[in-house]
């Protein structure tokens, strides 16, 4: 079964056709990042726009890539929300004209279940229930996951996002645009351990998260730098006044030592909410799922805990729609499912259950 998938729930317009959930016959990813770099972060206006200047192009070369027309495509798949809704609106405008004008049917998918059947794609079948922890821009959620969308919610931030807490971190020390990347590859010149920040694990047995505080931290840890730098400035007459770009700050332990502090969380309760489920399988999605460093303690934890660890490749972490078609094969081939054209951008998921 050849599905196409149409995702648009924030700031990259994607089509991909996928075969039977696994096989990826073309992903076509138009990104926003250029658009948004000057704000240092997403402008819902400006995203909803772009989605409506891109979205033909990028699905009829989704089409072209694929070799494939409307007509031998069986099914569309699209992402229903969370996300912004006025961006969410321009891929499933799109989808339901498609299905309306070729009567293929057409399945609405939640963001975050794609993000999980990322790390299905290029992999064997899961051996269910598996925990998964998706970690992204605008969640970091811990699944216990029974089926193909079929997801409890373990736990989640109480706050920030962990991406959010990367960009937020990356803006205020002023290191570019989106602050994950940067934050990654600024990391390994630095040293993990040259900064204690404190690591949030809220109550014994929690399974939620908290990224506010270390943000805060390193906000603190400049400040008192620029304090200290400031009083040994009064202290040495002719030495003039400075920015913070000026400043010796020592940036990338800054950021090492944050992205340390973030990444120690996320593994620690993933792997604790394994064991506390006695699951064999975890599975690891989302934009933040691309950083180096959380993949390497991944890794290496499970190696040495005995787990099975999908994590999808850097392309399938951040938002595409390979993940959306693949969701939705999954979705089109229970029969029982009904088709209709009859719903709406869902901004704000209910938390229960990932998958609708
Ligand atoms: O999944 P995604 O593409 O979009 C959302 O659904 O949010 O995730 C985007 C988030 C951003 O916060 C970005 O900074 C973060 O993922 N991100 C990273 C890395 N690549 C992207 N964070 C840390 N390290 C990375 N390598
Ligand atoms: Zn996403």
């Amino acid at each position: 079964m050849k599905v196409l998938g149409i995702e648009s729930s924030c700031d990259e317009t994607a089509a991909a056709v996928v075969e039977d959930g696994h096989r990826i016959l073309s992903s076509i990813v138009s990104s926003q990042v250029a658009i948004h770099r000057p704000y240092g972060g997403v402008v819902p206006e400006l995203a909803s726009r772009q989605h409506v200047k891109m979205i033909i192009p990028v699905v009829a070369k989704a089409l072209q890539r694929a070799g494939l027309n409307m007509t031998s495509v069986d099914g569309i798949a699209v992402t229903q929300g969370p996300g912004l809704v006025g961006s969410l609106l321009v891929g499933i405008g799109v989808a339901k004209a498609l299905a309306f004008a070729t009567g293929k049917p057409l399945v609405a998918v939640n963001h975050l279940e794609a993000h999980i059947q990322a790390a299905f794609i290029n992999e064997s079948q899961p051996s269910f229930p598996v925990v998964a922890l998706v970690v992204s821009g605008g969640h970091t959620n811990l699944y216990l996951v029974r089926d193909y969308g079929n997801a409890d919610l373990l736990g989640r931030t109480r706050d920030d996002a962990a991406g959010e807490a990367f960009d937020k971190v990356a803006k205020f020390l002023d290191l570019g645009y989106p602050g994950g990347v940067v934050i990654d590859s600024l990391s390994r010149k630095g040293n993990p351990q040259a900064i204690s920040f404190p690591r949030a694990y809220l109550e014994k047995d929690s399974l939620d998260f908290s990224f506010s505080g270390i943000k805060t931290a390193v906000v603190n840890y400049v400040r008192k730098y620029v304090d200290t730098s400031k009083q040994n400035e009064a202290s040495t007459p002719g030495v003039s006044g400075f920015t913070l770009k000026e400043l010796p700050l020592p940036v990338a332990d800054i950021v090492a030592s944050f992205q340390e502090a973030v990444v120690e969380v996320l593994v620690e309760k993933t792997f604790t909410a394994a064991k506390n489920f006695k699951v064999g399988q975890v599975v690891v999605a989302g934009g933040v799922a691309a950083n180096s460093r959380l993949r390497q303690k991944l890794l290496d934890g499970a190696a040495a805990l005995g787990l099975a660890l999908n994590l999808p490749e850097t392309e399938l972490c951040t938002d595409n729609a390979a993940m959306v078609a693949a969701a939705g094969f999954h979705k089109l081939k229970k029969s029982d499912i009904p088709l209709s054209l009859n719903f709406d951008a869902i901004s704000r998921w209910p938390d229960k259950v990932a998958g609708s």
